[in-house]
Order: structure tokens, then C-alpha cells, then sequence
């Protein structure tokens, strides 16, 4: 079937439900008196909040671990309407570590890679609910220090680290600036020993700083329980308590997927 006999029989398709009104024909006449009223009231009486994206656009230009090097997507028109194509079609070609994304636990840790534990695995329950924003003091990187300063208490589960990465607009910059800030081998020790924390996002390329790039994540990979989300954009957020939504592509045999992120006020 060509391009212009499906959108034919998708527009066919899509006339009786315009022409029943609201109702979707799947649903009884009192079914659906209850799922309008329902959504109205979610959609008017505040059930949302304010919608805050955290994620970075997937550009070209994307910060990478090598100078000069181009981890951004490359979408390209495999086929176009400008070269006489009935359609638009891109494909997509990217590292799964680029831009925002999450690290699943066979990143860094042969084992949890060997049992399968890709990013299809993650639990969404850990990348969806409440979270906190704090601010890391600008002059440091994320040490044992650091954390104990910062003192989140017992029982949060996601914490969003705003560092000095926000300020000097690192995730806009092409290229590879490895003095981004991140965790220490001793702070992410720390966040393990002496927090609930299971989702660690933050506003650089990593949740480890170059210098502890392996033994940081190593740390939080000792088991599968933790998931960093790096690359997030944090400017311009008051710190605080949001809820947060982080849905990464279920990509699977990845040990990272881009994910979506946002918070809602
Ligand atoms: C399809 O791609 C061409 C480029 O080949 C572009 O000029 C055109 O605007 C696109 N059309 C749609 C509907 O996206
Ligand atoms: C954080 O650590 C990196 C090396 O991993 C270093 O280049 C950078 O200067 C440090 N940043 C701060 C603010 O201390």
C-alpha cells in the first residue's frame, strides 16, 4: 500500500468516532459519561502540574569524551519527498550515551551485562516519582564531603545534582571539556553508605568526574540497585521537590538509552 491509500484508510477509519462525539465506541454509554467527567477534572482541577523538560535537544553537537569527536544523533532523510519519495523517512544513528540518558547497570560492570541487566531492565519505578533539586556548593566535585554538607536525609530516593556543569553551560559545548564536575570515588561511596538514594541524576556529561570515570561508577554499579541520569538540564529550576519522569527508550542488550526527563511542578 502506498503512502496516499494508508492515510486514505486511516482517514476512513477516523470518521465514525468524529461522528459519535466524545465517545470512543469501545466504551458503553456510562463508561464513558464516568472517563469524560474523570478527564475533565484531571485535565482542569489541577491533576498536572507545571511540565519543566529537563532533557537536552539531541544535536549534532553534543559534548563528548573525546575532543572533537561527534557522539551527537545523526538523522538523516533515508528516504525524501524532495527527491521524488511518496514520504519523509529519517533513521537515527547515535551513541546510546549521548545527550540525556541513563546508564544501566552493565555499563560498568561486566556481570550485571552478562545477566542481562540492560536498560530495558530499569525499574521505572525508580525513574518516576518524587525527587529532589539541591544546589553543590560551585568551587568542588561531588566528594564524601560534598554529601555530608549537603545532608539529604533518609528515605529520598532521587536527588538531581546542580553543580558548577549549569553555570558554565558544558552540555552546549561541542567537544570534550573533561573538567566537568561529578561524583569522587569517595562521594560516590558515601551516597551508597549513608543515603537511600536510588536515582542520582546530574547536569554533566557524567555522574563521575573524569578523574574517577571508572571507580565512581564502579561504586554505584556494585549492585544493579542505582541509576544515574546524566546530562540533564537544570538551569533556570528553583531547587526543591518536584515530581520527576525520566522514560528511557527500552532499548534492549543496551547498557544506555536517551531518555526524555521531565519534572512537574
Ligand atoms: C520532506 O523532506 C524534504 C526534504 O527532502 C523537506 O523539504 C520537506 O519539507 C519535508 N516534508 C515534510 C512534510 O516534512
Ligand atoms: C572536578 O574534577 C575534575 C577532574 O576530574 C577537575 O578537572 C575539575 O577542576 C574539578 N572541578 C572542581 C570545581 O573542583
Amino acid at each position: 500500500m502506498d503512502g496516499a491509500a494508508l492515510l486514505l484508510v486511516l482517514l476512513v477509519a477516523a470518521v465514525p468516532l468524529s461522528a459519535a462525539g466524545d465517545a470512543h465506541p469501545g466504551y458503553s454509554d456510562e463508561g464513558t459519561c464516568t472517563v469524560g467527567a474523570d478527564l475533565r477534572r484531571l485535565e482542569e482541577g489541577g491533576g498536572r502540574g507545571r511540565i519543566i523538560d529537563i532533557t537536552h535537544a539531541y544535536v549534532p553537537d553534543l559534548p563528548a569524551f573525546a575532543t572533537g569527536a561527534v557522539t551527537g544523533p545523526v538523522v538523516r532523510l533515508k528516504e525524501s519527498m524532495a527527491d521524488g519519495s511518496e514520504y519523509n523517512l529519517s533513521e537515527l544513528r547515535m551513541e546510546c550515551h549521548a545527550g540525556t540518558h541513563v546508564d544501566a547497570p552493565g555499563h560498568i560492570n561486566q556481570a550485571h551485562f552478562a545477566a542481562g541487566l540492560d536498560v530495558d531492565t530499569l525499574d521505572l519505578d525508580v525513574l518516576n516519582g518524587p525527587a529532589l533539586l539541591v544546589d553543590v556548593p560551585r568551587d568542588t566535585n561531588i566528594t564524601a564531603e560534598v554529601m555530608k554538607f549537603l545532608n539529604i536525609p533518609r528515605g529520598v530516593r532521587r536527588v538531581l545534582f546542580r553543580t558548577l556543569n549549569t553555570d558554565r553551560k558544558l552540555m552546549w559545548r561541542k567537544g570534550g571539556d573533561m573538567s566537568y564536575v561529578g561524583f569522587t570515588e569517595d562521594g560516590a561511596q558515601w551516597l551508597v553508605d549513608n543515603t537511600d538514594i536510588k536515582l542520582i541524576g546530574v547536569d554533566g556529561l557524567s555522574v563521575a568526574a573524569f578523574d574517577y570515570l571508572i571507580s565512581a561508577h564502579v561504586v554505584f554499579f556494585k549492585t544493579p540497585d542505582i541509576i544515574p541520569v546524566e546530562g540533564l538540564k537544570l538551569d533556570d529550576i528553583e531547587a526543591g521537590i518536584y515530581m520527576l519522569h525520566c522514560l528511557p527508550l527500552r532499548l534492549v542488550g543496551a547498557e544506555g538509552a536517551p531518555t526524555r526527563c521531565i519534572l512537574i511542578k
